[in-house]
């Protein structure tokens, strides 16, 4: 499988009243062609300020401070505002976010928004449009289509206006799907139903997708590939297989270890001791020294890198790094 998306030692900071926030600090991470590819990581710890700065939907106070992210061999941070609407967003790659009715105008019908979503389509008349996005409602399960085109956000359900994100999402044919905790908001069943959706479409389409989420449940039945962030920085890459069964990185272990099973939402995880830093003066060195017990000198004032340790299990973590390179 080849490298579809490729984030190289991205550093975002955002200015704040109370200082300089280091939200990203070195981020690195690759996406392969089709995979389905977890993002984890407790509150805070950068995971929607990746997938906005993919997109180039950062808020104002942000700085990009260094980095690329290269998506089909072209750094999408030196691209003009105007080149990632026409060519990038919706048309290549999309980010479904938690609450859908944030991404609802309120005021327009679901077929005015869905045709919009498709104005850059300027080959495709508007009964082509009409006809593929019928399709992709039909796609995710929706009944009474031609009804529902015509009804507001607010006459839906949570759970209907989420799988109207998906099909507007579907119609543009993205490569690229960013899910920011897209079942967050919906109740159990129709999280269930949300899941079977998209399983079928990693099947059917090949499409790829970033899974944001701090739900290990859901990773461990959607995902091939987890990445975890601590505090602005990617501390290990790996198989699922890999991740659950061979963690490398202290703050994984305690991640995946701190409970029983892996029913429980990380953010309900009790166990890890001390709290996420602030990203305002973090830790120096590691960041999560002052929350591991195997911490060591080096740990205060070294950043560890990203190192391959075998095929495809990349770690962040001194102690593990030197106990590899020993064997
Ligand atoms: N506009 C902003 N101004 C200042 N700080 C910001 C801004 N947006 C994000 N941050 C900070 O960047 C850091 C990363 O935030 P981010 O939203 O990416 O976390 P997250 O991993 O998605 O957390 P959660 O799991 O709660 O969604 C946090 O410290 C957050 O407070
Ligand atoms: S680098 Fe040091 S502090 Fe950081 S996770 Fe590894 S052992 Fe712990
Ligand atoms: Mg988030």
């Amino acid at each position: 499988m080849g490298t579809l998306l490729e984030i190289r030692d991205l550093k975002v900071s955002f200015d704040t009243e109370e200082g300089k926030v280091e939200a990203l600090d070195g981020v690195n991470l690759k996406v392969k062609e089709g995979e389905f590819h977890a993002l984890i990581g407790e509150t805070g710890c950068g995971k929607t300020v990746t997938g906005l700065t993919i997109l180039g939907l950062l808020d104002n106070n942000a700085k990009i401070e260094n980095g690329q992210v290269i998506y089909k061999g072209i750094d999408l941070l030196k691209l003009t505002e105007k080149q990632l609407q026409q060519q990038i967003r919706g048309k290549e790659i999309t980010m479904i976010f938690q609450d859908p009715s944030t991404s609802l105008d309120p005021i327009f019908t679901i077929e005015e928004q869905m045709l919009e979503a498709l104005e850059n389509e300027l080959e495709l008349t508007k009964e082509e449009k009409l006809k593929i996005i019928t399709e992709e409602l039909r796609k995710v399960k929706l009944p009474d289509v031609e009804e529902l085109l015509k009804k507001y956000p607010h006459q839906l359900s949570g759970g209907m206006k989420q799988r109207v994100m998906i099909a507007m999402m579907l119609s543009c044919r993205p490569s690229l799907l960013i899910a920011d905790e897209p079942t967050t908001a919906l109740d159990v069943s129709t999280q269930a139903q949300f899941l079977k959706i998209l399983e079928d479409l990693k099947r059917e389409t090949k499409i790829t997708a970033i899974y944001i989420t701090h739900n290990l449940a859901v990773v461990s039945e959607i995902c091939d590939t987890v990445s975890v962030m601590y505090a602005g920085r990617i501390v290990e890459t790996a198989s699922l297989k890999e991740i659950f069964l061979n963690p490398q990185h202290p703050y994984t272990y305690k991640l995946l270890h701190s409970v029983l099973g892996i029913e429980t939402d990380i953010e309900q995880l009790q166990e890890i001791p001390g709290s996420v830093p602030k990203l305002i003066n973090p830790p120096s060195g590691c960041r999560f020294h002052p929350r591991c017990e195997e911490a060591k000198d080096i740990c205060k004032t070294k950043i560890p890198k990203l190192q391959e340790i075998s095929d495809g299990h990349f770690v962040a973590c001194h102690k593990r790094v030197m106990e590899w390179t020993k064997c």
